[in-house]
């Protein structure tokens, strides 16, 4: 293992511009160098190497990291090949050290646990080709799907006899352990094999190696489950793996694209048919690690699924979390009761590629119209539609392609633009309250509410019942400065946005209760008053990780650096981002009314515990201007247009 001394070598001695250099053409740009970004397409370069810093950023689709994260990402090694990589480039000796023995241990217990799911699957195989049952039973059923013996070598296809222990017994002969056997799911605890009489898939991690099985039945019987599978291991992390992945990489690479199936069948076929860029999540729904593997190799994720009610379903299903996770989703939905495996052996190849560009729909709209067709006409069911379809919206990190979804979204439901941005601001703003929530140290664990001038209907019933607590202004202070502060808010004496709002938010500063707001305002008020901009870099930058990851979490558009954004406002309007005057202004009403409320409240609670008459008094005159502060603010809010996120 290379020690930590040598790691720290390493990396000073690696110089970002010169890894970054070899497969990004770079420009200097005063102290930077900048480049079209390697992670994502782009016209306009956002990608920013800081020689000084030694590290990158692209300001685009926010990766960033130092020279050994680059080429992790980039080139898809690992961390020791890495650094093996850079010692070799940058000439620096690499200091070995002895593993632990609690190190070696794990590293030893991995190993033989490979070594076991090797005998294994060279096990299968011998039934599978030598045997005369499994040339017979397994083989034969291959061969009537139409697979060929290339591909059955290649994905390491096999064949369990229908015996009792013949695994476990020659295993055992070889002098693989008993324990092994049990943790890898090959044996059971009574000592018996667990896969018989089934045909195997071999489910391969990234690199190839065998980490489990599938075993599928042969007979009819519905009594059995048609797949067994091997258990999670100390080698066979389910959530991370993808089937197929270990073949599927280059190929996505190569075609930018990742087609989702859903059986280990559909894999072979498409593989077998030229379509290898495929991979599939084994009849469960997609988890966050895996999105993420696949995001490693492309941004483009095109989910092929069934035509029937479930297929519609499951593509609905996984593809929430892919949005989050910034993929582009398209979905292709298959002529009923045809799965992959079946529609291209029925119509080819290629064909079956054909189909698959025609029928590709872009998922928010395949969502809405699937959704709008079971709704029918009736109105109310229409409204829900456009709820559900927009809480997938709000899961869109980049905001022009919300506002774009939203444009689409309203033609097809036939609704008016402004009330579907409305209800989308909405849901934006309680997702990430509800992650602000969820971090330590975030929301105060108080429930969710909704602002208090925020509710149309109260205010047309004119009842403005007492207002809900505002969890959401400190945070919404922190999103106007963040990403909008060095716009003007007033022209005439050019003040900006973060002068105005730190001007008149001083005064309650003391009162702002989280720390990490806390920190932005103060951050800004020492730019404003040392006269530097209050932009999004300043914060993206900051070399504290809290305000940083805050800054990285509010800006999902890429406005800083990419130019002509104003213009894209006219092809998308009513971007929040418009709203700059607005929005700052209602903020630091909202933080005034917030802390007004909370000193009146504590005003009246040390009214209870005072007799003194002269002393009564003055806290009652003092409560007298504090409501009619209270009000006053509260009127504005309700003419203030309420911000937009
Ligand atoms: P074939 O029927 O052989 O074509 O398989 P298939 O992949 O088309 O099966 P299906 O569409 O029924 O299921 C899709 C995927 O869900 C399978 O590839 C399995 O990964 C998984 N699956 C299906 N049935 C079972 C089961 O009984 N148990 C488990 N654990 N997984 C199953
Ligand atoms: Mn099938």
């Amino acid at each position: 293992m290379i020690t930590e001394r040598s790691k720290q070598d390493i990396l000073e001695a690696a110089k970002i511009e010169e890894v970054v250099g070899e497969f990004v053409a770079l420009k200097r740009r005063g102290s930077n160098m900048v480049g079209l970004c390697p992670f994502h397409p782009e016209k306009t370069p956002s990608f920013a190497v800081s020689p000084s810093k030694n590290l990158f950023k692209c300001f685009g689709c926010g990766k960033a990291g130092d020279s050994v994260t680059f080429l992790m990402e980039h080139e898809h090694l690992s961390f020791p090949e890495a650094l093996r990589y850079l010692a070799g480039k940058f000439g620096v000796e690499i200091e070995e050290k002895e593993w632990s023995p609690e190190e070696l241990e794990i590293r030893q217990l991995n190993e033989s646990l490979y070594l076991v799911n090797d005998f294994a699957l060279n096990y299968f195989q011998e039934q599978l080709f030598e045997t005369d049952r499994g040339k017979s039973v397994g083989m034969s059923y291959f061969k009537q799907r139409g697979f060929r013996e290339d591909l059955i070598r290649k994905f390491g296809l096999g064949f369990a006899p229908d015996t009792t222990d013949g695994l476990t017994r020659e295993a055992s002969q070889k002098g693989y352990s008993l324990e092994h056997l049990q943790q890898l799911g090959l044996t059971s605890e009574h000592g018996r094999d667990f896969f018989r009489n089934r045909v195997m898939f071999t489910i391969h991690n990234q690199s190839g190696k065998a980490v489990g099985f599938a075993g599928r039945i042969l007979s009819q019987d519905k009594n059995s489950p048609k797949y067994i599978n091997s258990p999670e291991s100390d080698i066979y992390h389910k959530s991370k793996v993808l089937y197929g992945m270990f073949f599927a990489q280059r190929p996505i690479r190569k075609e930018d694209e990742c087609i989702l199936v859903e059986g280990y069948t559909d894999v072979l076929s498409l593989h077998q048919g030229g379509v290898e860029n495929v991979v599939a999540s084994s009849g469960t729904s997609l988890t966050v690690e895996q999105i993420r593997l696949i995001k490693r190799f492309t941004p483009n994720l095109k989910v092929v699924y069934d035509g029937d009610a479930a297929g519609r379903k499951a593509a609905l299903r996984g593809s929430d979390l892919a949005l989050e996770q910034d993929l582009n989703v398209r979905v292709v939905l298959l002529p009923d009761g045809e799965d992959p495996d079946s529609y291209l052996r029925n119509v080819g190849p290629e064909a079956f590629t054909g189909y698959l560009k025609e029928n590709a729909q872009d998922f928010i709209l395949f969502k809405t119209s699937s959704l709008l067709e079971e709704a029918g006409h009736d109105p109310i069911r229409r409204t829900s539609v456009a709820k559900d379809v927009l809480s997938s919206v709000a899961r869109i990190p980049d905001a022009l392609k919300r506002a774009m979804y939203v444009k689409e979204c309203a033609r097809l439901l036939d609704m008016e633009e402004a009330s579907l941005h409305s209800e989308l601001n909405k849901q934006i703003r309680s997702g990430l309250q509800k992650k602000l929530k969820d971090q330590p140290g975030g929301g105060k664990g108080t429930a969710v509410s909704d602002l208090p001038f925020e509710s149309e209907i109260e205010r047309q019933e004119n009842r403005r019942p007492e207002a809900p607590e505002d969890d959401f202004c400190e945070l919404d202070i922190a999103r106007v400065l963040i990403t909008f502060g060095d716009q003007v808010f007033d022209e005439a004496d050019k003040e900006s946005i973060a002068g105005f709002v730190v001007r008149n938010i001083e005064d309650v500063f003391d009162s702002i209760e989280q720390n990490l707001f806390r920190k932005i305002v103060q951050l800004t008020m020492e730019r404003v008053k040392d006269k530097l901009p209050v932009n999004p870099f300043f914060f993206i930058h900051h070399e504290d990780q809290e305000v940083q990851k805050l800054a990285v979490d509010l800006l999902q558009s890429p406005y800083e650096i990419s130019p002509g954004w104003t213009d894209r406002f006219e092809v998308y309007p009513k971007l929040p981002e418009e709203n700059f005057f607005d929005d700052a202004l209602s903020t630091v009403y909202r933080l005034k009314f917030k802390v007004i409320r909370k000193v009146i409240r504590e005003n009246h609670e040390e009214m209870k515990n005072i007799s003194n008459p002269e002393e009564v008094s003055i806290r009652l005159k003092m409560h007298m201007e504090l409501k009619e502060k209270a009000s006053w603010l509260a009127e504005k809010l309700g003419t203030v247009v309420p911000p937009k996120f």
